[in-house]
């Protein structure tokens, strides 16, 4: 496993994998947990040749804190990453990527008018701006990302066929404890009692599924009215938002018969530590 810091090191690593290999390519902000990991094996179903990225975005936090928080665990990641014989990890500075301001702004089709796009202005620019300058970098023939980023998924298949990038964008399933909590970087900034709390997010989730598989008669209003009720009984969390949305489009349903595909998504917060999650209902 070669570990490049630099563009110039990391293209010199490239030009070494065998001729015209595909490359698979696996974008993460380190922390590296067991869902990154199962990023890692998908590519592996489809090349030899995996390139992880490690890169703690500055353009897509919209909160200094936040960005001072997210954990950095570079020497685990990396051995993590060894043993899953990747082929390469770049570990990109900021100047690297950002030799100067990123100016550029995308059309993201109204993707981001709901969940994640309100609270957090900027952000899905943001994740653009760095995913776009990786694949000029990285050149992979396949990419992937989780489903529990539902909508940074939406935004990520819209403008790779929008930028014309040969690149196929491979979803994957999100990963849970056994306790059904998602995994995310963020658990690790969790006390234990909000951790322990954090269980009810997923029950109710999937309590909702369950719901609406046996046509429950709550409209989508009414369900996304009761998610958040249960969810904030616990008093260490409070919901940020509950929304039923059209899987294509993002924006919020009225009723259950318009629409082929259908997914709930929130954001709870845990002290000032916010999780994402969501699940198909239909
Ligand atoms: O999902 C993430 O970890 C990040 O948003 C990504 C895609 C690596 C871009 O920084």
């Amino acid at each position: 496993m070669t570990i490049c810091y630099t563009i110039e090191s990391f293209n010199k690593a490239l030009s070494s994998l065998p001729t015209n290999c595909k490359v698979g390519f696996v974008p993460t902000m380190g922390a590296l947990h067991q869902g990154h990991i199962s990023l890692v094996q998908k590519a592996k179903e489809f090349t030899n040749q995996v390139v992880v990225s490690i890169f703690v975005n500055p353009n897509q936090f919209n909160n200094s804190n936040d960005l001072a928080n997210y954990p950095r665990t570079i020497q685990e990641d990396c051995k993590k990453l060894e043993t899953e014989k990747v082929s390469i990890v770049f570990i990109p500075s900021v100047e690297e990527i950002y030799p100067k301001k990123d100016n550029r702004t995308f059309d993201l089709a109204g993707l981001d008018s709901t969940g994640e796009g309100p609270s957090r202005p900027g952000h899905f620019n943001g994740v653009v701006q760095v995913v776009s300058r990786l694949f000029n970098i990285v050149k992979p023939s396949f990419a992937f990302f989780g489903e529990k980023d539902f909508q940074q998924l939406a935004i990520i298949k819209h403008i790779t066929k929008k930028l014309n990038y040969p690149v196929e964008i491979v979803a994957c399933p999100t990963k849970r404890e056994k306790d059904g909590v998602a995994m995310s970087s963020r658990n690790m900034l969790l006390t234990p009692q909000q951790r322990a709390a954090t269980p009810i997010i997923y029950q109710s989730l999937a309590k909702a599924a369950e719901m609406v598989s046996a046509q429950n008669l709550f409209s989508p209003r009414e369900l996304s009215i009761w998610v958040t009720s249960q969810i904030n009984k616990e008093p260490l969390l409070t919901t940020e938002y509950v929304q039923i949305v059209d899987s294509n489009s993002l924006q919020p349903i009225e009723s259950w018969e318009q629409h082929n595909n259908i997914q709930l998504c929130t954001a709870v917060k845990a002290g000032s530590v916010r999780l994402i999650d969501n699940i198909k209902l239909k």
